[in-house]
């Protein structure tokens, strides 16, 4: 296992549309532990292979509180198959986004079909922050961010703010 380095918005692979995983094999496991890990040490609660630079469609996540026991999810080729019309408003934040967070309102409850670390078929129904993170995350396999649901002015500072913060971290 390996921290990957994780990728700061703007960064091209951020934006582009991740292709479908085939086959789930070893090299597949392997990514998500690499994933599992950095995400654990960042920390972050769910991280998308374009965030460690791979444009496939995988992602990670652990939602399990702070006094509950580790509860990692792989969630391959991942689609939402239905969504709430009731919504939901959370802060989000992102690992490709540090130290910035905003209100994103979405569906507060989601189905979603995957294919898990065995390559079988799954289904889960989700709601409250899992709702919320697996949305933000199968968003990064298209190429969005939780950036680009807010006004072009509040995004622009945001990201103003990313860059001054990654030369301040070079200096
Ligand atoms: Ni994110």
């Amino acid at each position: 296992m390996a921290i990957l380095p994780i990728l700061v918005a703007p960064h091209p692979v951020l934006k582009a549309k991740a292709a479908p995983v085939e086959t789930v094999d070893d090299g597949v496991r392997a990514l998500m532990d690499d994933m599992l890990e950095t995400m654990y040490a960042a920390p972050g609660i769910g991280l998308a292979a374009p965030q460690v630079g791979v444009s496939r469609r995988i992602v990670v996540l652990d939602v399990a509180g702070k006094d509950e026991p580790p509860a990692p999810m792989c969630l391959v080729n991942p689609e939402v198959i239905w969504e709430s019309e009731d919504l939901n408003t959370y802060e989000e934040g992102c690992l490709s986004v540090p130290k910035q967070y905003a209100e994103v309102e979405r569906p507060a409850q989601v189905k979603v079909r995957f294919l898990d670390r065995e390559g079988a078929k799954r289904e889960i129904e989700a709601d409250g922050i899992l709702a919320t993170c697996v949305q933000h995350e199968i968003d990064h396999l298209d190429g969005t961010l939780f950036i680009d649901y807010l006004s072009a002015l509040k995004r622009n500072m945001i990201l103003r703010k990313v860059k001054k913060e990654q030369q301040r971290a070079d200096d």
